[in-house]
């Protein structure tokens, strides 16, 4: 019997159940292909079950170029125009789903996360795509079309879309597969970084901060030409919450950040107002009436002497007020991978088509999601960017 023989035959292979994968595979089946969906993990989709706090923020209706992080900002506007938030709100709004608009058009399920793996379940049932888990890809090879070995038996396929997601929890699922079956195909990937993840502090500096640990206040975070006003999270190991996970995204190791504590204050202004009003009134319980009674009271323990406000003069509230609204320190690292929501860079899009996710030098192998260097910022724009492109690439398998 000949090799191809052996093997089962399919239109259409997709790596990876997760979000971009389903979206391609569901798309593919609707039009006709056969498709088969294969991954190493026990369940599909373990990422959007985990996602927006169980609660899965599945889009934001705001989406547009500008909320993505890549080499090349254009690369997303193809796909990311042709499949729009309203579209993926579309297919939920008939499968029932209740949902909800959280900040500035963040879209997030009622119920718990599952009921959007399970329309993308459920839609690709529909058109019978095959999803086969705990399977190994253990080498794949092009000639005509892509023949895959696997733990489970051999495959063979016209399209393999490759949709293994970024390095970002492992637990999870997460491996750099992707990025070998790129540079197999001798595609360029760029290094790759943790993003929207928690920064860990130094020795002295957690040690000094440790007794504000889920502790939360809006705060302006900024890095280089970034910055974002956003709520800040004490954390045990440093800071986190969405302030300091946007960030993160934009900050290299080894750079300072700086934090406005007030942002919305005049700060020097506020401080000789309550000078003359309350003159005998200690400067800890003054800054208490803006930001939480805990930190306020640390951060006089720790940099801000506090005396009343009759004691300070015209130059020390204005020092005051520059420390509270420049706090500039390096943070000693990110958590990493470990914790990560996304992974920055990839797949390099120049080797892609914008408008088909195909590989430019490989016909029939296509790169989807997160893969792919394109990363999206909080607020539901990475599963949006893993539904538009899983759609471009679905329209074309
Ligand atoms: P995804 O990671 O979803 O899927 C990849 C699949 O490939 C997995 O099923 C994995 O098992 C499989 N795979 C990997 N290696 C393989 C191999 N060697 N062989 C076979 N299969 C393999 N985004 C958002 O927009 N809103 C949100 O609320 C959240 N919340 C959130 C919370 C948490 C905790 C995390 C970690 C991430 C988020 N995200 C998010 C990000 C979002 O989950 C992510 O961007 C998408 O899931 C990416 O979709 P992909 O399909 O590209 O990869």
């Amino acid at each position: 019997m000949s090799e191809t023989a052996m093997s089962q035959t399919y239109d259409v292979i997709v790596i990876g159940a997760g979000a971009a994968g389903l979206m391609c595979a569901l798309t593919a089946g609707q039009r006709g292909r056969r498709v088969l969906v294969l991954d190493h993990a026990n369940k599909a989709g373990k990422k959007i079950l985990m996602s927006g706090g169980g609660y899965c923020n599945f889009t934001n209706l705001y989406t547009s170029p500008d909320n993505y992080i890549s080499a090349n900002p254009h690369f997303c506007k193809s796909a990311l125009s042709r499949y729009s938030p309203y579209d993926f709100l579309a297919m939920v709004e008939k499968h029932g789903i209740a949902y909800r608009e959280k900040d500035e058009g963040q879209l997030f399920c009622v119920e718990k996360a599952r009921v959007i793996l399970d329309m993308l379940r459920s839609e690709c049932d529909r058109v019978k795509v095959k999803i086969q888990l705990r399977t190994r890809i253990e080498l794949i090879s092009k000639n005509t079309g892509f023949r895959l070995e696997t733990s489970e038996g051999e495959y063979a396929c016209e399209s393999l879309v490759v949709a293994t997601g970024g390095l970002s929890i492992p637990t999870l699922g997460a491996t750099g597969f992707g990025y070998d079956i790129a540079r197999q195909f001798g595609l360029n990937v760029l290094a790759t970084r943790a993003a929207l993840v928690p920064f860990t502090l130094s020795g002295k500096m957690q040690e000094k901060l440790a007794g504000l640990s889920g502790l939360s206040l809006p705060a302006r975070v900024s890095c280089g030409d970034y910055s974002i006003t956003e709520d800040l999270l004490f954390t045990h190991r440093g800071l986190s919450g969405p302030a300091i996970l946007q960030l993160s995204s934009y900050w290299r190791p080894g750079e300072a950040i700086s934090i406005d504590l007030l942002p919305a204050l005049d700060v020097e202004e506020f401080l000789s107002q309550q000078q003359s009003r309350h003159p005998k009134m200690e400067l800890k319980n003054v800054l208490a009436e803006k930001m939480p009674k805990r930190l306020a009271q640390r951060l006089c323990e720790l940099w801000l002497e506090s005396r009343a406000m009759n004691q300070y003069s015209t130059g020390e509230l204005q020092a005051l007020a520059q420390q509270l609204q420049h706090w500039h320190f390096k943070p000693s690292g990110s958590e990493g991978y470990r914790t990560a929501e996304v992974t920055l860079g990839g797949v390099d899009t120049r080797e892609l088509s914008s408008r088909t996710m195909e590989a430019n030098a490989v016909p029939g192998l296509f790169f989807i999601g997160e893969v792919v260097d394109v990363t999206g910022q909080l607020g539901g724009f990475n599963f949006q960017w893993a539904w538009a492109s899983g759609w471009a690439a679905g329209q074309v398998v």
